[in-house]
């Protein structure tokens, strides 16, 4: 075969991919320690390093972080003279939520109207698989030496944030060094619209726990002047939002906008799944809100549920509360202020404690290189369209990481997972069509990397 039947190629790869999307999905590697699954994800990261074994990849390790998780580690040469690209996904994998919500078993691959589905297939398991049919592809099109020195490296606890990669590359600085890095853990901004992610915004968490009373109250005999800790903290997470919904904290400011692409309305509404008759929150355009402002969500209060639900006032209350930062903003920044306002909220003198979690750095890419002219006539190739380029709202900590180790290097983010994909979500799922595409995209990209790149650029 030569390099023109590189379609041919990853066509022909899409039952095995299938196959062993389906043997990955089957490990619920989700890497909280609290849910005793250690085994499933050593299972997984042993899974992977298999694959990349069988691929040809040589000095294939299991990577012990500091986290406690495994990621997994290879590397194949090229031909002489080649430049060096590093490939990124996760095997881990979010929560199933609620399994009796899934239309099919979470952890069993499943094929419904065309798309496959179950925990993990996009999210970041199937960018694993892209990875690998990419490789496949190439190696099978060519005389078996690929075009570029590839490293691969499968992280084991992105979805956590607790940093076990990201300690491991500070520690061991030249491990993931290469002069291109396609981070493969994010997807088209719509179905079939081949796109670059240019930004990430930054994530930072606290804990709030507001006491106000000994013990729990009668709400009958003290009720109307006992001060009560839900009813202070509702009024503390209450003044993180105005009344359009857009999120004020003081100090920070929320009115930033990115230039590019907007995100339409009828589109975001339509991937967000929003009921009719229900208004977006936040001012502006859409594109800004989710990309390059702040946003606070609350992710979990702790209080007494609704179901046998005693007629009491509260003594105390606690809640989770996210800030996603957008770039230009460091979390440390943000954090600050998050803390310094929802301490001044607190009402009636209430004992309001802030808790300070861990988070990760905004990050945005250089576009203007080599490697994303070279991924830009990649996807034009692939899908036929124009490669547009968009920022996303959530966060991978690591980009960061690898920025300032190797300031050099270009940072291309791609992958499979789409609006419709619904990660995190249940019924997760993937767009086999899109697999390939992206495969094939993966494939050109690392071809057309190769023949623009030279060594004193
Ligand atoms: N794959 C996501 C990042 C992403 C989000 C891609 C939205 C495309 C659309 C990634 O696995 C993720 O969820 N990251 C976490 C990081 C956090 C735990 C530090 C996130 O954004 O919450
Ligand atoms: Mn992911």
């Amino acid at each position: 075969m030569t390099a023109s039947d590189l379609p041919a190629a990853v066509r022909s790869l899409m039952p095995r991919a299938r196959r062993e999307l389906a043997e990955l999905v089957a490990f619920p590697s989700i890497a909280d320690p609290a849910l005793g699954l250690d085994e499933e994800c050593r299972a997984a990261a042993r899974w992977v390093a298999d694959a990349l074994r069988a691929e040809g990849l040589t000095d294939v390790r299991l990577l012990e972080t500091p986290d406690g998780t495994l990621s997994v580690y290879g590397e194949l040469t090229g031909v002489p003279g080649a430049p060096t690209v590093l490939l990124y996904s996760h095997h881990d994998v979010q929560p199933e939520v609620d399994a009796n919500a899934w239309a099919s078993p979470p952890f069993t691959l499943t094929e419904r109207d065309g798309r496959w589905y179950g925990r993990g297939a996009a999210d970041c398991k199937g960018n694993i698989l892209m990875h690998l049919t990419a490789l496949r592809a190439l190696r099978q099109t060519g005389d078996g030496r690929l075009p570029v020195n590839v490293k691969v490296i499968v992280e084991g606890s992105e979805e956590q944030g607790t940093g076990g990669l990201e300690q491991y590359a500070l520690a061991h600085p030249e491990l993931l060094a290469a002069d291109a890095i396609v981070i493969g853990d994010v997807g088209n901004f719509a179905l079939g619209l081949p796109t670059a992610t240019a930004s990430l915004r930054g994530i930072t968490e606290v804990r709030v726990e507001v006491r106000s009373l000994q013990g729990n109250l009668h709400s009958g005999q003290f009720g109307g002047a006992a001060p009560d800790a839900l009813a202070a903290l509702i009024r503390m997470l209450a003044t993180l939002h105005d009344e359009h919904g857009a999120t004020t904290i003081a100090g920070l400011p929320g009115d930033q906008s990115r230039p590019g692409v907007d995100y339409p309305e009828e589109r975001f509404r339509a991937d967000a799944r929003v009921l009719d008759g229900v208004e977006l929150i936040g001012t502006g355009r859409i594109a800004d809100r989710l990309w390059a402002r702040p946003a606070v969500t609350v992710l979990g209060i702790d209080v007494p549920s609704v179901e046998g639900a005693a007629s009491s006032v509260q003594a105390g209350a606690s809640a989770l509360v996210s800030l996603r930062v957008p770039p230009g903003m460091t979390i440390r920044t943000a954090q600050d202020a998050l803390v310094a306002h929802l301490e001044a909220a607190a009402p009636w003198g209430v004992q309001a404690v802030v808790t300070r979690l861990t988070g990760g750095e905004a990050f945005s890419a250089e576009t203007s290189g080599p490697a994303y002219e070279a991924l830009g006539a990649a996807m034009h190739e692939a899908y036929g369209v124009e490669m547009g380029v968009c920022g996303m709202g959530g966060s991978i900590p690591l980009c960061n990481t690898l920025r300032t180790l190797y300031p050099r290097a270009e940072i291309v983010l791609i992958g499979v997972e789409e609006p419709s994909c619904q990660i995190h979500a249940v019924n997760e799922s993937v767009d086999p069509v899109e697999l390939e595409r992206m495969s094939l995209s993966e494939a050109y990209f690392l071809r057309n990397y190769a023949r623009s790149w030279s060594p004193t650029a």
